[in-house]
């Protein structure tokens, strides 16, 4: 596949807008599928639908070489994306790139995880060219704490655990080039940052960055729930609580070289995040 046609689901997303310009600069043609109109991709071709459209699903598959499989977030996110995964294959799409998570398992105590591993079965079965991404904990996923961040704190529940954070950069550069390349068929690259941090150690990489104090405080399940009640439906945040109780345990702090192997050059660090964003993390 030299220089495919891909469409890129979640293209407004965390990844899928930094995969647009990374699947551009490798040559490839870029379809990126939106919901709204109004947040068109520029520069690139887009298609308008969502995923709980079936028909304008089959229409934004129809003529593409490859496509990014993003996870919406969305209670019904598995059923979502194997209908999409079906009709993708009906359209004789060859080769599909799921974004899955670290550590999915069909008997995981994170729901978010047996989400993902459900998907990953069913597109396992398809018959399709396909790759799984499995990334850990987005680094710009801090971004959603930059309210408290400016006033030089942030809390979650996971204590000393540290997690081996990937900024979505990085997960973009790689998707870019199992896209576009070959020898991925039927692989899963788990994705991950150069070393495992714990939110003590971001935090001082925030400091660093910004030249202000910024500290972690823990705090227990309830009192992160009780601070996020109201910002996210029930299920999204019984989620959350899920998720972090699985970075608390330490089950999330394996390194991986996948990013090095695939795109030639290091994982990039927190410290490169936090210098990178410092400006997100400002005073008001
Ligand atoms: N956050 C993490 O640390 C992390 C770590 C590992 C894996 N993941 C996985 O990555 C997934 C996505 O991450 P995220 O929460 O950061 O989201 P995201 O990729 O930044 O944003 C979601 C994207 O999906 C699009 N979208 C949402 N619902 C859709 C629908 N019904 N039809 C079509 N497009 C839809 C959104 O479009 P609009 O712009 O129109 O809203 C947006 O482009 C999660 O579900 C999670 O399982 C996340």
């Amino acid at each position: 596949m030299n220089t495919p046609t891909v469409l890129v689901t979640g293209a407004t997303g965390t990844v899928g807008s930094a995969l647009v310009p990374a699947l551009r600069a490798r040559g490839a043609t870029v379809r990126a599928m939106v919901r709204d109109a109004g947040r068109a991709v520029p520069g690139v071709e887009n298609v308008v639908a969502d995923l709980n459209d079936p028909r304008a699903v089959a229409t934004a598959v129809q003529g593409v070489d490859a496509v990014f499989l993003n996870s919406p977030s969305a209670q019904d996110a598995a059923a979502l994306q194997i209908r999409f995964a079906d009709l993708a294959r009906d359209a004789g799409v060859s080769r599909l790139v799921l974004l899955s998570q670290y550590a999915a398992r069909v008997d995981s105590p994170v729901r978010f995880l047996r989400w993902h591993a459900e998907v990953e079965a069913h597109v396992r079965r398809l018959g399709l060219d396909h790759t799984v991404l499995r990334p850990n904990l987005y680094m710009q996923a801090l971004l959603g704490f930059a309210g408290t961040i400016a006033q030089g704190w942030f809390a979650a529940p996971i204590g000393d655990a540290a997690v081996s954070v990937i900024d979505t950069r990085d997960i973009a550069e790689t998707a870019a080039v199992v896209l576009t390349t070959s020898g991925h068929t039927g692989r899963t690259y788990t994705l991950t940052g150069p070393r495992a941090v714990t939110h003590g150690q971001i935090a001082q990489a925030l400091s660093t960055a910004t030249g202000r104090e910024i500290t972690f405080q823990e705090v227990p399940d309830e009192q992160f729930a009780a601070a996020l009640t109201g910002l996210m439906p029930p299920w999204q945040l019984d989620g959350l609580v899920e998720d972090y109780a699985h970075y608390a345990r330490g089950e999330a702090a394996e390194v991986y070289s996948c990013v090095t192997d695939l795109t030639g050059r290091p994982a990039r660090d927190i410290t490169d995040f936090a210098r990178d964003h410092a400006a997100m993390f400002a005073q008001t």
